[in-house]
């Protein structure tokens, strides 16, 4: 894993978005396929990402993307559907068409079916060659919360109290958020070519640490990051705070660097 310490949100939003704009101009008019996480992490660069569109001539057009996850129950409409939360920070304020900024249908009728075909669906797109993601403080990645297969496919799964409580921010009240979703699973999100996380503040301390030092176990679904070739991992102090070994992650970024 690539670990990147960053003085604050700010600074980790630019290298995140540094990663993007390499795999958007890297692929040129084939288009990159992007993998978008919701959530308040990856929202700083995505704001950074469409100041380089509208200033930077950083293009979108040719591309496509596929959300992480959505909310079971909840429609494009819905105001806290992951489908419009991608929209409203992202993607419609940069140039790719709406049409191929996909998400799982979090109103089908058979929410297991709809989940294998998402799962097919990025597969025949080719796989996705840059995901996004953020981690819960129980270090979920996408929605794949505790005891979740490190080799689970695209499904319909439950959230656990924890994320409930975290998510009520979105909703009038926990009460509200639905208690099931269709994500991507740790093997599909795993498929990625490339991946970046990015996470601040001290809440996210203890999964961050568990994700880049601890056993890779089901325990803390992001440890399964561990096995994917191409991970860049960044963090601002806090949540870098409790890394044992955040000075040699320091001094390997500064000799690549140098
Ligand atoms: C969102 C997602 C989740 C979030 C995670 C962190 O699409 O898949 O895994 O990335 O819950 O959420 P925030 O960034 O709001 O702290």
């Amino acid at each position: 894993m690539e670990i990147v310490i960053v003085p604050d949100a700010e600074a980790g939003a630019r290298v995140v978005a540094d990663r993007f704009e390499r795999v958007v101009r890297g692929a040129g008019e084939q288009g990159a396929t992007l993998g978008l996480a919701t959530g308040s992490s990856p929202v700083l660069a995505y704001a950074e990402l469409i100041r380089r569109h509208r200033e930077e001539g950083l293009s979108f057009a040719a591309g496509r993307a596929f959300l992480l996850d959505e909310y079971v129950g909840l429609g494009p409409a819905d105001a806290q559907s992951y489908h419009r939360f991608i929209r409203e920070h992202f993607t419609a304020d940069v140039d790719i068409p709406d049409a191929a900024v996909l998400s799982p249908d979090g109103t089908a009728a058979d929410p297991s079916a709809e989940a294998a075909r998402y799962d097919a669906a990025i597969a025949a797109a080719g796989g996705i060659d840059l995901q996004v993601l953020g981690i819960g403080t129980n270090g979920h990645i996408a929605f794949n919360e505790p005891g979740s297969s490190l080799s689970s496919r695209t499904r319909h799964a439950a959230l656990t109290r924890a994320t409930i409580e975290a998510n009520a921010r979105f909703f009038a009240d926990a009460s509200e958020v639905p208690r099931t979703v269709l994500t991507q699973g740790l093997g599909t999100v795993r498929e990625a070519r490339r991946i970046v996380l990015t996470a601040t503040g001290e809440r996210k301390a203890a999964a961050v640490a568990a994700m880049i030092e601890g056993a890779v176990s089901a325990r803390w679904p992001a440890s399964c990051l561990q096995l994917h070739p191409a991970v860049t991992v960044v963090v601002d102090e806090a949540a870098a705070s409790r890394l044992e070994l955040a000075e040699d992650y320091r001094a390997a970024q500064q000799v690549l660097a140098d």
